[in-house]
């Protein structure tokens, strides 16, 4: 079996989905259900025997290491984390605490595990660890897109805590042997994504007839990649990856973030259209956010070249399938939408206005 870590959250539940929609090898999945976590995106395994559920905090490193002795996995797939940037410039300290101390106390669980495995099962043993594009700073407008050589320059606290976590991985594969793989993704979008987040929360404020809310002059660039594909591409450096390596994983898809919004109001013009006007009459210019990131842009070549994936999805396809499966899952957003997630908007939100 494989033992996943934040597969309750967006990328790591899409993630143990596709999985068991592939492969009936079970999985542990450990989170500790923060605001970002939700069982409910899981339903559909909850009588399934290949999933296990456990809420655990990944820097309790006895719980872990209690786990890696009785459930015996093949591989750690580390998603947990904080992983927005904005609470990050509100709080930093969740985010030195779990994606820090915890992926600290993750190793030394891993690795203690590790060093008492035998012959194939040591030398076959994988801990992947999902990084960010974010780690390597900001691109200017006529840069290559990063490659998995770029020196790190990580601007905000989130993605120095990621930085940090990427050392600390590197540092246990080159002092202890433990065999990692690293891998570096732009922006993901799709289902399941907590409405915190550029797509679904210009989504969710378009139907609730709320401004959509664009930092500064929205002419920031991301290169978007569909969660999917993204969750194809760490199978992949799962089964053929080699030990110590990273990779980069993008989708070849750099839009400003006002061509997102505005392809966002058309998408919803077209699928669920207002009685009068368009969504685009509801974009509303904000206060920037401090230290923002201009532009991030993978170099997904290599991991095209050695292990033979490319993205599935155009934007264009990928956009259309996320609209159209919020507009069909609106119970999802309003079941995980709490108190604490409204009190979060009016503090983001109205100090920009
Ligand atoms: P998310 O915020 O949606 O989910 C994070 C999950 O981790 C949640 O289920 C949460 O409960 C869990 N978690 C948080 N702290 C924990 C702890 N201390 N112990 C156990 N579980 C804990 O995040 P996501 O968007 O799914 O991102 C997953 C990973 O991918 C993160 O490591 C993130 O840095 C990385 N990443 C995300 C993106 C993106 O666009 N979303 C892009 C690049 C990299
Ligand atoms: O690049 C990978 C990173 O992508 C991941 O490591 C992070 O975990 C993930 O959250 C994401 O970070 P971003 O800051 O790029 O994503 P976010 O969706 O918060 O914002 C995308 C862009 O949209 C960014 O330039 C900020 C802008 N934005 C965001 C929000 C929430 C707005 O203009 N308005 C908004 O309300």
């Amino acid at each position: 079996m494989i033992l996943v870590t934040g597969g309750a959250g967006f990328i790591g539940a899409n993630f143990v989905l596709g999985w068991l929609a592939e492969h009936d090898e079970a999985v542990v999945n450990v989170d500790k259900l923060t605001y970002a976590g939700n069982l409910g995106t899981l339903d559909a395994l909850r009588a399934d025997p290949r999933h296990q559920f456990v809420k655990a905090d990944i820097a309790d490193a006895a719980i872990l290491q209690n786990l890696l002795v009785k459930y015996r996995p093949r591989a750690v797939l580390h998603f947990a984390a904080e992983s927005h940037v904005d609470r990050s410039l509100h709080g930093p300290a969740d985010f030195v605490q779990t994606n820090l101390v915890g992926t600290f106390a993750l190793l030394e669980a891993a690795r203690a595990y590790w060093v008492r495995l035998k012959g194939a099962e040591q030398e076959n043993f994988r801990f992947l660890h999902i990084s960010t594009d974010e780690v390597y700073g900001s691109l200017a407008p006529d840069a290559p897109p990063f490659c998995e050589t770029t020196p790190y320059a990580p601007n905000s606290p989130y993605a120095a805590t990621k930085a940090g976590s990427d050392h600390l991985v590197r540092a246990y594969h080159h002092s202890y042997g433990l065999p990692v793989l690293t891998t570096h993704c732009s922006n993901n979008y799709g289902p399941y994504q907590f409405p915190e987040k550029l797509i679904p929360l210009i989504i969710s404020h378009a139907l609730a007839g709320k401004p959509l809310p664009v930092y500064g002059d929205g002419k920031q660039v991301r290169d978007w990649l569909y969660v999917a594909d993204h969750c194809a591409a760490l199978r992949a450096v799962l089964a053929r990856g080699c030990s110590g390596q990273t990779y980069n994983i993008g989708g070849w898809n750099e839009k400003t973030n006002l061509e997102v919004v505005h392809t966002l109001c058309a998408l919803l013009d077209r699928l669920r259209p207002k009685s009068s006007g368009s969504y685009r009459d509801q974009v509303t210019f904000v206060q920037d956010r401090p230290g923002h990131d201009r532009r991030y842009a993978i170099n997904a070549s290599k991991i095209e070249r050695e292990l033979g994936w490319r993205p599935a999805h155009t934007f264009e396809t990928g956009l259309e399938e996320t609209v159209r499966w919020y507009l069909d899952h609106s119970d999802w957003v309003h079941q995980i939408i709490s108190g604490d997630y409204l009190k979060w908007l009016e503090t983001q939100y109205a100090q920009r206005a």
